[in-house]
């Protein structure tokens, strides 16, 4: 007879939210898996968090661990030390831990320490750029993972190079799918006429890299930019490039449609019907590939090189002259792939092999 297995799944931040709803879901299917949900609290504000549970019908986490944010340190810190409460209390045979956050490395950090299996999604993503915290983050947990759950051949690739094969498992995009799923619901928003808009007559942008936000002249010159392009640019800004936009006393001109952080299907229905998207964030990077509209990343790098690959995403960084060339590029010259990535399946994969490895171990 098959034991029962309990998998917490750790997480704090908004992109973990969405990668996470899946697993969750699918987790409901196998009757010798329980889930809690451990919430370290990173992300607090009602639509950075909530509406996400919300929306996304992910049941209320077991534990909310009011973190907050703070010095990288003291967040860190502070994640752990309540995290190690939580763990040792519940025990579970198997921790899940998603992307490449400050709550990915706590969780890290408190699996190992406590000694308990730990299976890592989104594994195997590399910037190459050190300087970026994700970067030392999913380096870090990837070393230590039981199960690496990779979304790409790339990811299985660079583990490879790293001498990482133990535990790799190409798994496919749990993002991919979410964003399958929800498609039916994007088309229903209303969220086009609320903000006045038409099909491919706005840009949507976001921004909340550190290395965008934290420089207060690069903040301003992609503000400039935004403000100089041909079309409104719809702009849901990030609480952390809101306090930075404050701090410096910066307002965007009228061209700039500045609005709050909007709820994932809404979200959708802006990537789906803008004319491009000009981002930073990994996962609008890859929503706009696979919608097959037009993305310029405000970055040096990317770690989505097939969405490079595919024609729909040109990595242009925060210079005006490549961020117009590329937005020029793409109206002369629209890309023929269709689909950059297959979907389906990824979360059920994941949650297979999770069971795999546990039966093993007995
Ligand atoms: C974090 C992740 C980043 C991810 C992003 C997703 C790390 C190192 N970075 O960045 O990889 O792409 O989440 O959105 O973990 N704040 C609020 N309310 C909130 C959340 C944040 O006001 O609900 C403000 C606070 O001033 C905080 C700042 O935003 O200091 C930054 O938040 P934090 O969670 O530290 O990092 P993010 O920039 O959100
Ligand atoms: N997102 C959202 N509302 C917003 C901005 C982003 O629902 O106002 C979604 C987006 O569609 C994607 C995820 O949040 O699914 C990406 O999160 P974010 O950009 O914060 O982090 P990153 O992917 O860069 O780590």
């Amino acid at each position: 007879m098959t034991k029962r297995f309990k998998i917490a799944h750790i997480v704090g931040a908004r992109p973990q939210f969405v990668k996470m709803a899946l697993v969750i879901d699918a987790a409901s299917g196998f009757k010798h898996i329980r889930s809690i949900i451990v919430h370290t609290g990173q992300h607090y504000d009602a639509g950075m968090s909530d509406v996400f549970f919300r929306d996304l019908r992910i049941p209320e986490p077991n534990y909310n661990l009011g973190v907050g944010s703070g010095s990288v340190v003291t967040q860190i810190a502070g994640m752990m030390s309540r995290l190690e409460k939580v763990l040792t209390k519940e025990a579970p045979d198997l921790i899940f831990v998603y992307g490449d956050t400050n709550s990915t490395l706590a969780g890290m950090l408190a699996a190992i320490r406590l000694n308990i299996p730990l299976a890592h999604v989104e594994a195997g993503l590399r910037s190459f750029n050190r300087a970026m915290p994700e970067e030392t983050n999913r380096v870090m947990t990837d070393r230590v993972s039981d199960l690496l759950f990779c979304p790409t051949g790339t990811a299985v690739k660079n583990l490879r190079k790293e001498g990482v094969v133990k535990g790799v498992h190409l798994t496919g995009d749990v993002m991919l799918d979410m964003l399958a799923k929800y498609v039916p619901a994007a088309r229903k928003s209303r969220v086009l006429k609320r903000l006045g808009l038409k099909r491919r007559g706005y840009y949507l942008a976001t921004v909340h890299r550190a290395a965008n936000t934290d420089d207060v002249k690069r903040l301003r010159s992609l503000l400039t930019i935004f403000g100089r392009l041909d079309k409104k640019v719809i702009f849901p800004v990030h609480p952390r490039t809101k306090k930075a936009m404050a701090k410096a006393g910066m307002v965007p001109s009228m061209n700039v449609v500045v609005i709050k952080p909007v709820p994932y299907i809404d979200m959708l229905a802006l990537e789906t019907n803008a004319a491009a998207i000009l981002t930073d964030s990994g996962g609008v990077q890859k929503e706009a590939a696979f919608f097959c509209v037009p993305c310029v990343t405000l970055r040096g790098e990317t770690e989505w090189v097939e969405t490079v690959r595919s024609g729909w995403n040109v990595v242009a960084g925060v210079s005006e002259a490549r961020i117009r060339r590329a937005l020029a590029r793409f109206t002369k010259h629209r890309p023929r792939t269709r689909t950059y990535a297959k979907t389906g399946g990824s979360a059920k994969k994941m949650l297979k092999i999770a069971l795999r490895f546990l039966e093993a171990k007995g």
